[in-house]
């Protein structure tokens, strides 16, 4: 029988992020009260981070584990109620802790944004978390709870307001400020050499229902990427380069809470860009910037060239008056088969993939080890499915991330 000694682990607490997220638990300690311990490979670099976070980590056990010792990770997740992993590419280094977690009955949250992978711990996994109870939730960063948390308030809020739910969803990013880290680039690259090389991973990539449960039903066309005009906004729009895997959590979510949005869902993301001829140009150079961006990062030579010249190596990252700066503002409109309108707004300060991510996942992993019933069953479950109100309450109440509706009338103005 476990007896574990902490509610957390943070396992990469020297990466980038882990960094991050480490001084933000570090202060989010002085609200509640919580057990936790770092780990990494290197003995010396936990030892510098438990020197940079000060005295409130100067007491914080150092847990030296690689994720290449099956038998270290296991001992690992044996002293934890949680392990909050960084350690990424998922793809590459990722594969061993969700076993481990899976093994132990030990509960699991990430950062990964990789649809691929994630199908193949589940095709490998699940039943083996069903049995075990070990509670396994990817995507608990900027992708996917913004998305997975603002569509399931939406919904939430449009049956409250109007005794429905909302067939038709649409995210639209008013406005975001933020940069990538070398490890988030690392998976991109790694992304866009599996997709010329592997058929199986574009297969998955394709299909907005690929981490549905087999026998999901959906049938529903979703949008494709590319330029449109929004008629609630009055502006265009252009593909938002993470609603590859939002939207596809947010229907494993929908399939996983007996499609609470409906088996005709539809649901889409974009970048608003504004009115007249130079917003669409803005639109489509988002548009065009993307593919070229994924089918360089394709090519080898290119690839070498843009990770030797262009893009941030692992541990590098945007600067913390840089990730200050960073925000995002997105609005939800969502409309049901009754034509009524809700508009909603989820608002998080900070840079999107750090100073967010880290409050996000850190009150993710908390959600997990202290408000989650202990009888609440084993298997992957989804943020919004496993979390869904507690962890809005969470967010809004100690973090910048917070969630509010605009309007629940039928109308196509922007209220704010
Ligand atoms: N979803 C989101 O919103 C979001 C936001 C940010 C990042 N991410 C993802 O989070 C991951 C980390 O990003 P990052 O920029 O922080 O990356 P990073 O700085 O390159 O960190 C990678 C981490 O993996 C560790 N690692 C690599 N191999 C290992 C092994 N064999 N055993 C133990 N640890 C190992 C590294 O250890 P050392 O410290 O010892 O080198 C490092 O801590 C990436 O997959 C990225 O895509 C997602």
């Amino acid at each position: 029988m476990k007896n574990p000694n902490y509610d957390i682990i943070v396992f990469g607490a020297t990466s980038f992020v882990g960094k991050i997220i480490c001084q933000y638990l570090c202060e989010h300690a002085k609200n509640e009260s919580f057990t936790w311990a770092l780990a990494g490979r290197s003995k010396e670099k936990l030892t510098t981070l438990q020197a940079e976070l000060g005295e409130a980590g100067a007491h914080l056990p150092l847990l030296v584990v690689d994720a290449n010792d099956s038998a270290g990770l296991i001992a690992m997740c044996n002293q934890t109620k949680v392990i909050l992993t960084t350690v990424g590419p998922y793809d590459l280094y990722g594969e061993p802790v969700v076993k481990a977690c899976v093994e132990t009955g030990t509960d699991y949250c990430d950062l990964t944004g990789e649809a691929h992978w994630i199908k193949k711990m589940l095709d490998k996994y699940e039943s083996q978390a069903q049995t075990s109870g070990s509670r396994i939730v990817h995507c608990t960063g900027f992708d996917s709870i913004p998305s997975d948390l603002g569509v399931f308030h939406l919904q939430q809020a449009a049956k409250a307001a109007f005794g429905e739910h909302c067939p038709n969803v649409k995210l639209r990013i008013k406005n975001m400020r933020g940069s990538a880290s070398g490890g988030t680039i690392a998976t991109a690259l790694n992304i866009a050499k599996l997709v010329r090389t592997d058929p199986a991973v574009k297969k998955v990539l394709v299909n907005p229902y690929a981490l549905c449960p087999e026998n999901h039903g959906f049938k529903t066309r979703q949008q494709k990427d590319g330029i449109y005009y929004d008629d609630t906004f009055n502006a265009w729009y252009g593909p938002f380069f993470m609603a590859g895997i939002n939207t596809r959590i947010v229907h494993r979510s929908n399939a996983l809470s007996q499609h609470a949005y409906g088996t005709d869902f539809k649901y889409n993301e974009g970048v608003l860009t504004g009115r007249g001829w130079k917003a669409k140009a803005k639109a489509r150079s988002i548009h065009w910037g993307l593919m070229s961006f994924y089918l360089g990062a394709s090519l080898g030579p290119i690839r070498a060239l843009m990770q030797k010249f262009f893009l941030p190596k692992p541990g590098e990252g945007p600067s913390p008056k840089a990730q200050l700066k960073g925000f995002y503002d997105f609005r939800f409109v969502g409309t049901t088969d009754t034509q009524q309108q809700i508009i909603t707004k989820v608002y998080g300060d900070r840079d999107p993939g750090y100073g967010s991510t880290a409050q996000i996942i850190g009150q993710a992993a908390l959600c997990m080890a202290q408000d989650v019933k202990p009888t609440v069953k084993g298997g992957f479950w989804t943020p919004a499915t496993l979390m869904g109100k507690a962890l809005i309450e969470r967010l809004n109440q100690h973090t910048g991330v917070s969630f509010e509706v605009l309007s629940t009338e039928t109308q196509k103005e922007e209220k704010s």
